[in-house]
This record gives structure tokens, C-alpha cells and sequence, in this order.
């Protein structure tokens, strides 16, 4: 049987309350013969800062170097609103992505049938939404240099980021929208700002020759950033494949989260790129933060981490077929009518972190 071994970091806030329902799956993918997956958990983010300093330490990053693949749950809070700005929690998150090379941040966005009607957005705008957002993740305004604040001395301050993007980290991010939308609905829209930034031209020059080169047989479609916005909430099942930047990958799938009923239902997989033996560094963790005004009360929806350990069975785990079984468990869940408070809905009964996990796994062993 294979074996793997998978770095949890769990992190702040609601972080370990939605983790602590992935280790329970871990032991059903354990007992259920699937696969040995080993475990080992650390911390990241402002509990790791509290502990020694930094929001991860080089002896975490070693883990998260050599392990198969690492799932965190949320990292931040107002409790280190204070600490200097490399030391944030979010400086931890952005330093796993930045030294594993996870370039490629996939975030689906599926409207499950029961939760047509939580979306912010009419019913027949969602249902049977299925969105991919393909984030570049490693480079633009994340990580450009110069990024600094700069004190005037007249009583002005300047503050400096940098948008940089170079042609093989486009042609990278472009081959991984192209190769899923292949397996998908065939249709890639590249979202950019050629209008208005000089990243924005490279971008989309870069996109349309690795279409032309390698994949003329998938639809591309340009558009600007702003105006897939608002594309986004008039119309969002136009969408197949978003590829798009750091940045506007970062807003605009929180704001895709919304026409799924809830950000607590987005997961995401960053992936590195293949080595020899075809296997990928990786990290999963749901689209959402750690969610401080409802920390500590278990009332966290779990349902985005527990869908980001499905991504892990699938991309890391060669397990599609568990990760299926998943996906169906929390169909099943939402048409039984349980909810997390941020999904709630008349007529529905409102449940907590543990049983919306318990009510998971019940219907899984149900199934098997
Ligand atoms: P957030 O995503 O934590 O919360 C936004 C809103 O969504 C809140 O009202 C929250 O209660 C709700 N929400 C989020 N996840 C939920 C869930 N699983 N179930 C139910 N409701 C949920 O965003 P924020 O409040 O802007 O940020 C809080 C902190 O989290 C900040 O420090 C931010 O930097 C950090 N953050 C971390 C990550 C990450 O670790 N990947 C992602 C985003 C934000
Ligand atoms: C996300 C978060 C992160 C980001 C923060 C916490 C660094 O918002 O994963 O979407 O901006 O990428
Ligand atoms: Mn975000």
C-alpha cells in the first residue's frame, strides 16, 4: 500500500477548529485501507511567532520541504496586528508558498444543488456552477522588490510595491489553465490589466502565444480584470478556466466564493511543478481566512478544508476515487439540509465545526 506523509499545519483562529475535522478523515482514509497516510503537525503563523519568533521556523520549513504534500488551516489575526511585517503570520503563509514554488493556486468554485439558494446571487445565476481560478501564486505585487515604506522626512511617507511578472512564470501558470481546461469545458479567460499595466501586456502576449503554440484547441478569451468582476456576479457561469495574477486571483476568487453560498466552502490545492518522477510539491488550505469574529465557538464551516483534503487524495495521493467519495459525502451532507451558520438557511438545520464533520464522515462510512 502507498505510503505518504503529510505536514498539518493548523495555524490561528478558526484553523485548528476546521484541521481538527481532517484528521478524523485521515484516520477513515487510514482504516479504510486506501493508503497509509503518516502525519505530523506544527505550527505556522502567529501561534508559531508567539512560540519562537517567526511565523515558521527553518526546522517546519525542512518538514514541509521533504513531506508529500502539507494542508494548513488559516493563519492571522488581530492578536499580532502589532508584530513587525516580515514576522506576520501572513509572512509565514507567503514563505511556504514562495520556498516550495507552489506557482499554481487552483481554487474551484462548485455551487453544490442544495445551496443554490444561500448564494448571494439569484438561483439560476449558480446553480450548477463549476468555476476553476487558476492564481498565479509565487511572483506579481506579492513579492516584486522594491517594496517598501520610505519616511520623507516633511511629514509624507512613501509606500512602494512592485508588480513583476517575467515570461516563464506566465508560460508556466498558462500551461497549467490550458491543460485543465482541457479535461474541463475547454475555455480559458485571461484576466489582466493590459489597459493600464505594463504586466498586464506582457501577460497577455505571453497567454495568447503559449494558446497559439501548444493549445489552439481550448477557446481563450481576454478580459479585464475589473470588468471579470463584475462578469463574475452578472453572469458567472460563463466562466470554465479563470487564469489570472496574484492579486486579482486573490479577490476575485473570494469574491466567486460568494456565488457558492459561502467563502467556507472554497477549497484550493498550490501546486510546484513536476519532477522526474511526475509528482508535485503541494499545499492545500480552504480559500478563507482565519475568520476571527467567529474563532473559538466552533461554529467554523469545515467544509473548504475538508474539500482541500479531497484535492490532497487527488493531486498528491493518486486517491481520485476517495477524493469523489468526499465531494459526494458533502453533497449528500447539504441535501440532508445541515448548515453552518454562514450557509444557513430557513427550513435548514444550523450545525456546528464537529457535527457538519461527523455528518461527513457518517455518510462516507455509509457509502463505503
Ligand atoms: P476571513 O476569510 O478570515 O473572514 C471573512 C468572513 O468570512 C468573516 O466574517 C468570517 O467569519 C467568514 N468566514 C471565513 N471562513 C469561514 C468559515 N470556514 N466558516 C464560516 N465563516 C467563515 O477574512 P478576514 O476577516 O479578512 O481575515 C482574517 C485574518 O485571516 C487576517 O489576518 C487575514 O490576513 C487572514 N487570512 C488568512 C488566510 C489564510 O490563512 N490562507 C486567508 C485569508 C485571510
Ligand atoms: C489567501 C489569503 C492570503 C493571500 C494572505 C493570508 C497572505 O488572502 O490565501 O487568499 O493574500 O494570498
Ligand atoms: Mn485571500
Amino acid at each position: 500500500m502507498a505510503s505518504y506523509k503529510l505536514l498539518l499545519l493548523p495555524g490561528d483562529g478558526i484553523g485548528p477548529e476546521v484541521m481538527g475535522e481532517v484528521t478524523r478523515l485521515i484516520d477513515w482514509v487510514n482504516t479504510s485501507g486506501l493508503a497509509t497516510i503518516e502525519t505530523e503537525t506544527d505550527l505556522v503563523g502567529g501561534c508559531a511567532y508567539d512560540a519562537h519568533g517567526e511565523s515558521v521556523s527553518d526546522a517546519t520549513m525542512k518538514i514541509a520541504l521533504e513531506a508529500d504534500a502539507v494542508m494548513l488551516g488559516a493563519v492571522g489575526g488581530p492578536k499580532w496586528d502589532g508584530v513587525p511585517y516580515d514576522k506576520r503570520p501572513e509572512a509565514g503563509l507567503l514563505r511556504l508558498r514562495k520556498d516550495l514554488e507552489l506557482f499554481a493556486n487552483l481554487r474551484p468554485a462548485i455551487c453544490y444543488p442544495a445551496l443554490a439558494d444561500a448564494s448571494s446571487l439569484k438561483r439560476e445565476l449558480v446553480d450548477g456552477l463549476d468555476i476553476m481560478i487558476v492564481r498565479e501564486l509565487t511572483g506579481g505585487v506579492y513579492f516584486g522588490e522594491p517594496k517598501e515604506i520610505t519616511d520623507l522626512g516633511n511629514g509624507q511617507k512613501r509606500a512602494v510595491d512592485t508588480q513583476v511578472y517575467e515570461t516563464y512564470e506566465i508560460v508556466r501558470i498558462a500551461a497549467v489553465a490550458f491543460e485543465l481546461a482541457r479535461k474541463r469545458g475547454n475555455l480559458v479567460h485571461s484576466a489582466e490589466k493590459r489597459n493600464v499595466m505594463k504586466t498586464g501586456v506582457l501577460w497577455n502576449e505571453v497567454v495568447t502565444q503559449v494558446h497559439k503554440d501548444r493549445y489552439s484547441d481550448v477557446k481563450l478569451e481576454h478580459i479585464l480584470a475589473d470588468n471579470c468582476a463584475m462578469q463574475l456576479v452578472r453572469a458567472p457561469k460563463q466562466f470554465d478556466v479563470i487564469v489570472t495574477d496574484n492579486l486579482f486571483g486573490d479577490v476575485l476568487s473570494d469574491e466567486a466564493a460568494m456565488a457558492t453560498g459561502s467563502l467556507g466552502m472554497l477549497p484550493s490545492a498550490s501546486l510546484g511543478a513536476e519532477d522526474e518522477r511526475g509528482r508535485r510539491k503541494a499545499l492545500y488550505e480552504p480559500v478563507h481566512g482565519s475568520a476571527p469574529d467567529i474563532a473559538g465557538k466552533g461554529a467554523a464551516n469545515p467544509i473548504a478544508t475538508i474539500a482541500s483534503f479531497a484535492m490532497a487524495l487527488r493531486y498528491s495521493f493518486d486517491l481520485g476515487e476517495a477524493a469523489d467519495r468526499i465531494e459526494k459525502a458533502i453533497a449528500d451532507v447539504l441535501d440532508q439540509g445541515l448548515r453552518t451558520g454562514d450557509i444557513k438557511q430557513d427550513g435548514c438545520k444550523t450545525v456546528g465545526t464537529r457535527e457538519m464533520g461527523d455528518a461527513i464522515i457518517a455518510s462516507l462510512k455509509s457509502a463505503t
